[in-house]
């Protein structure tokens, strides 16, 4: 097959992985390549920042330690092939797959593997054309924001349609192979998208399933890591449970975790904020009343069990 060659402009000649900053002498600890990169500060907010994901997290760290051997190993003159880093996502809506995808991205841009460490999101439609010979330039004019950082595609499977004949999809996903091959060292590609239909996904696409190199499951958030993570999203946003509060939201989630379309922690952000809209009608109509700091930032049970979610589980 004689396949034209896609290169993504882009990539600086010099490798920034080797270059010491401004002269200092080359890092030969660990220590110093914490110290020089600051990637421990991400790494710390992301154990900080997100509930659970105890896997999620370990698999990171197992990739940041890999990344700085690999620089103390260049220091020492010990060039390799950069490591292969693309990944797929695997998991159900709202169980953290972008917010980790973009700590990624910071942490490898810390660590010398992408030079600038931005996300590129993306779904079929920003990849495959509609009309012969719009893929191509479609992906390839993608390809050339990501570089420097991550492409993070989501719900991938649907690039490959099997029951179509001729799918431009799959013109995308020759030349995404091309590129994640030819310029690993300045992209990481990482795929998205439920864990069933990416592994029929993989099984059809076995060569891009091989160019992936990890592969992380984001489970289901248990109804206490759902607390802890509403807990959390609320102090973020400068409100409390008031007393009785936390125990409502207990019982909203234990009722919403058994309806269908519950999207994990992506459902509480979206609780907390009709909750917050309650509590601020209820304010809204106490016109003279001078509110405190703790008015404006309480929420009460009554704007928890004010949800439907609570009427619907007596009808
Ligand atoms: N472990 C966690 N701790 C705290 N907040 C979280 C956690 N996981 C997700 N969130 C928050 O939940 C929201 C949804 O997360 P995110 O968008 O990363 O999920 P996703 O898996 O990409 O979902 P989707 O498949 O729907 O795109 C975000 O606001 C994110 O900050
Ligand atoms: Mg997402």
């Amino acid at each position: 097959m004689n396949q034209p060659l896609y290169t993504i402009p882009g990539a600086p000649a010099e490798a920034s992985v080797a270059a010491p900053l401004s002269g200092a002498p080359p890092a030969r600890t660990v220590a110093e390549v914490l110290r020089e990169s600051q990637v421990e500060s991400v790494m710390d907010e992301l154990d900080r920042d997100l509930v659970g994901l105890a896997p999620v997290k370990q698999r990171i760290r197992d990739i940041a330690a890999l990344l700085v051997i690999d620089k103390l190993r260049l220091n020492l003159g010990l060039a390799a092939q950069s490591p292969s880093l693309h990944m797929s996502f695997t998991g159900n809506p709202g169980t953290g797959k972008t917010t980790v995808a973009m700590r990624m991205a910071q942490i490898l841009h810390r660590l010398g593997y992408v030079r600038k460490g931005h996300l590129i999101a993306v779904t079929r439609d920003d990849l495959v054309g509609q009309y012969i010979g719009h893929t191509a330039p479609k992906t390839r004019e993608v390809l050339k924001k990501a570089m420097g950082g991550v492409l993070f595609i989501d719900e991938a499977y649907y690039l490959y349609r099997p029951e179509n004949e001729r799918d431009y999809g799959q013109e995308a996903i020759e030349i995404l192979l091309q590129v994640m091959e030819n310029q690993r060292d300045d992209l990481v590609v990482i795929l998205a998208g439920y864990r069933d239909r990416m592994d029929t996904f993989f099984k059809s696409n076995p060569g891009l399933s091989s160019r992936i190199a990890h592969h992380l499951d984001f489970p289901d958030y248990p109804h206490g890591e759902l607390l802890a993570i509403g807990d959390r999203m609320l102090a973020d946003m400068h409100y409390r449970f008031g007393p009785g509060g936390r125990e409502a939201f207990g019982e909203y989630l234990t009722l919403r975790l058994a309806q269908p379309h519950f999207a994990n922690a992506r459902s509480v952000r979206n609780a907390l904020d009709r909750m917050r809209l309650r509590q601020a009608s209820r304010l809204f109509a106490d016109r003279e009343r001078e509110f405190t700091r703790e008015d404006l930032t309480t929420l009460a049970p009554s704007d928890i069990r004010a949800s439907r979610v609570f009427s619907d589980a007596q009808s």
